[in-house]
């Protein structure tokens, strides 16, 4: 005799939350003893950021009396593992950190993508707040709920989508990040430029003296900028099911690029790199000029971001890595290509052939 039960779980979400731009870490300590009295705070970072703002934050955190823990991990992309995951759950729950917790993500996208999905499955979820640290997070990693660990196979192949609850960006922050991890911000600041607004590509041209010394104002305008723009993409397709995608420029051989490297090339050099490959496959294929792909070259170069792939690596390999990404179909790759300065088409598929002759030597 068989039987039917009808769950019906359809509901109306509301995954919605502000990004506080321009505000300082102790303002932010301040906001999160207001919005948070009675949770138990839990900040997650790494071990450089820790020296850096590390007791700082806490003391602001604990200023009241109240209980707050920091919990750190080495820094760098090979931390975001499960094996790091694994462990900082370990030491959560040792201090017994409950559903009644508050996990407080501080620094830049490494540690914001570990701790969100930490987050994430605690408990089955409990709910976390992100302070990023570096140019890279605070211009994406902040927006849209992403949240993953590597694998071996591919970065961010175990994850979530896990909105934040808020989301502070202190700008001053950045006047500590390595000349090499601000450039690294700025190759996604450059692909917000690209694919979706002309006048931030002109912006980033005329004014590289003022954004390389960090200037406090272009910066606001930069990261307010991108963040507004990714804003408007994640709200439309949260879940990347289409229009989403097409943040993905560059990426599908940065990616490749940078699991290739074991991570000794950055996320956003490897952005860089794959957004001129990724640029000049457009060009060939007949949608974006040879001029505006010069002008994407010059742009990358103007900030010191590399744009050649580097001359050892093993191209079978790298295509391998492309069609193992989680967005390629049938072995097929699908890549975001740009159509002028300032507009991108999501979805265009190429195969594996393809892609080879025209890296290795331009259309065949
Ligand atoms: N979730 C998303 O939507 C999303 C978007 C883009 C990138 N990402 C992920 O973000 C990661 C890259 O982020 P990242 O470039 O911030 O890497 P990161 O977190 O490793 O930070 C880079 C380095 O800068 C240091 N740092 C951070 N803030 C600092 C500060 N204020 N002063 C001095 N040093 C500081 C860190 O300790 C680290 O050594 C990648 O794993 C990428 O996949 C996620
Ligand atoms: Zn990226």
């Amino acid at each position: 005799m068989k039987s039917k039960i009808h769950i019906n779980l359809k509901r109306v979400v509301d995954n919605s939350y502000d990004l506080v731009i321009g505000t300082s870490l102790k303002e932010a300590a301040g906001e999160i003893l207001r919005l948070y009295p009675n949770r138990r705070k839990f900040v997650i970072t790494d071990s450089h950021v820790k020296k850096l703002y590390g007791g700082k934050f806490l003391g602001a955190l604990r200023r009241t009396g109240e209980e707050a823990h920091l919990l750190a991990v080495p820094a760098g992309e090979r931390s975001k593992n499960r094996n790091t995951k694994g462990d900082l759950e370990d030491r959560l729950l040792k201090v017994r950190a409950g559903r009644d917790s508050l996990i407080i993500a501080l620094g830049g996208g490494v540690v914001g993508d570990l701790a969100g999905f930490v987050a994430a499955t605690l408990h089955r979820g409990i709910p976390f707040v992100q302070i990023p640290t570096s140019l890279l997070a605070q211009v994406d990693s902040s927006v849209g709920g992403k949240v993953a660990v590597d694998h071996p196979l591919g970065k961010n192949l175990i994850g979530a989508f896990y909105q934040p609850d808020r989301v502070f960006i202190d700008l001053s922050l950045l006047k500590t990040l390595s000349p090499r991890e601000f450039r690294n911000g700025i190759a996604e600041v450059i692909k917000y430029a690209v694919i979706l607004d002309a006048g931030l590509f002109k912006l980033l041209e005329s004014s590289s003296p003022l954004v390389l010394a960090r200037d406090n104002d272009i910066l606001l305008k930069i990261v307010q900028r991108c963040c507004d723009l990714k804003r408007q993409i994640v709200e439309k397709d949260e879940r990347e099911l289409d229009l989403r995608r097409i943040l993905n420029f560059g990426h599908t051989i940065g990616h490749a690029l940078e699991l290739l490297s074991n991570f000794r090339i950055l996320h956003g050099e490897a952005v860089s790199i794959g957004m001129l490959a990724e640029a000049r496959i457009a060009e060939w294929k007949g949608m974006m000029t040879h001029r505006e792909v010069a002008r994407l070259d010059r742009l990358l170069r103007q900030y010191g971001l590399p744009t050649a792939i580097p001359r050892r690596t093993d191209f079978g390999k790298l295509l391998l890595m492309t069609s193992r990404d989680k967005k390629s179909i049938d072995g097929d790759v699908r890549y975001t290509l740009p159509v002028a300065i300032g507009s991108a088409a999501a979805g265009v598929r190429l195969t594996a052939a393809q892609v080879r002759s025209l890296l290795q030597g331009g259309p065949s």
